[in-house]
């Protein structure tokens, strides 16, 4: 199977996740739960990851970082700590429904700050437009999980920051391919998947908090934190306030791993091949007749991410064809309905091929061929169809 769905979740992981989280399962035991040497191990893998994290996107501070189950998690910790009923909360027209369906939850004022797919500047004026003086928080997508498109992040949080508006950033399918600084972003959260861009086991998420009074962040969760434990509230300091329960040592092991790799391999490195290949493939799918790709050729518009669609074919259809010929790319909505609404897909999908730093070039060619020839027996079907109804109409 050509795995091309990495925007969902890295299936090929380096080696050394897979040892790390088979050896956590039976060596490391939950950290700040006993003083024996099973329990110190896993303090101190679980300190050594937040390290390594801290590394990669410059947190000085590696207890600001909150292992969670997945980026939906940590976005659900960082909105219900900042949104209260009523308030006005700029997003992007390329947000997740983890950050809209929690936004709907918390009976938020949501205004979508529109801009067509690959306009930058269109997207900085929309949100200019967009931040009145009663908005409370603007959220913003750093890549769109379906057209892998990079939103101009840097440049909101400028806006931002001259406004004095908090801002939270939804890093899943950016973190391990692009440079996020936390301290020179000044984002109040950015939340991020551990299993995507970073190569960690599924069930791992990570919420990096930044500057703000973190006695100030309520809980999503409550209950034993290996610390205070005289204490009926949740601790008032990072990481315990927000890590309720027993952590996922198997997890947290393999994802440490995983942000070795990058460091090993070098995110910029990484990135490149893969927007190479996306690059590559973009130009093969257009190459045929009957495809449509959503793709850009701005510089820094685009991450290795790419949807298409097939005239006349229901995009489950194609997805359902191309996993008959080996290849796994997923189809719909991506759980992104707003994202497409956006870019005038929301009636149809679309497909989605996205990339890794294990895809090749040959793997890349496979798949325009598995398109094309789906293309190819489809039209022969019809051409069959065609000759068949007329013989029969002329009888
Ligand atoms: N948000 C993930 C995706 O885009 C699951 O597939």
């Amino acid at each position: 199977m050509i795995y091309l769905d990495n925007a969902a979740t890295t299936l090929q992981k380096p080696a050394a996740v897979g040892n790390a989280v088979r050896r956590a399962i039976y060596g490391l035991a939950s950290p700040g739960r006993g003083g024996h040497s099973f329990a110190k191990k896993g303090a101190e893998t679980a300190f050594k990851t937040r390290e390594a994290i801290g590394e990669l996107f410059n947190v000085k501070e590696p207890d600001n970082i909150v292992f969670c189950m997945n980026a939906t998690h940590a976005l659900n910790i960082a909105i219900k700590a900042l949104v209260k009923a009523g308030d006005r909360v700029v997003i992007s027209g390329y947000e997740h429904n983890s950050v809209y369906r929690p936004l709907v939850a918390m009976g938020a004022e949501i205004a979508v700050a529109a801009s067509p797919l690959f306009r930058p500047y269109q997207c900085i004026e929309a949100f200019n437009d967009a931040m009145t003086w009663d908005t409370s928080l603007v959220v913003v997508n750093q890549i769109s999980n379906v057209f892998g498109y990079i939103l101009p992040v840097d440049e909101i949080a400028e806006l931002c920051k001259a406004r004095g508006i908090p801002f939270i950033v939804d890093a899943s399918q950016s973190a391990g391919h692009i440079d996020i600084d936390m301290v020179r972003l000044g984002a109040a959260f950015v939340a991020m998947s551990g299993h995507k861009g970073l190569y960690g086991p599924q069930g791992t998420g990570i919420l990096i908090a930044g500057e703000l009074d973190h006695l100030s962040i309520k809980t999503l969760m409550e209950g034993g934190s290996g610390s205070n434990s005289r204490g009926k509230t949740m601790p008032d300091f990072l990481p315990d306030r927000l890590e309720a329960g027993t952590h996922n040592m198997p997890g947290i092991a393999g994802l440490l791993e995983g942000v070795r790799f990058i460091k090993e391999k070098g995110q910029r490195k990484i990135f490149e091949h893969e927007t190479r290949l996306v690059t590559y493939a973009g130009r093969l799918l257009a190459e045929i007749p009957g495809v449509s790709v959503y793709i850009s050729d701005r510089p820094g518009c685009q991450s290795g991410v790419l949807s298409f669609l097939i005239d006349d074919m229901l995009c489950e259809v194609a997805a359902e064809e191309l996993s008959k010929r080996g290849i796994a790319v997923r189809a719909g909505l991506h759980c992104a309905p707003l994202a497409h609404e956006t870019a005038g897909t929301i009636e149809t999908g679309t497909i989605r091929a996205s990339f890794s730093a294990f895809n090749t070039r040959d793997e890349v060619r496979a798949f325009a061929a598995a398109v094309r020839d789906i293309i190819e027996k489809k039209k022969g079907r019809k051409e069959y169809q065609n000759k068949y109804n007329s013989i029969n109409n002329a009888h």
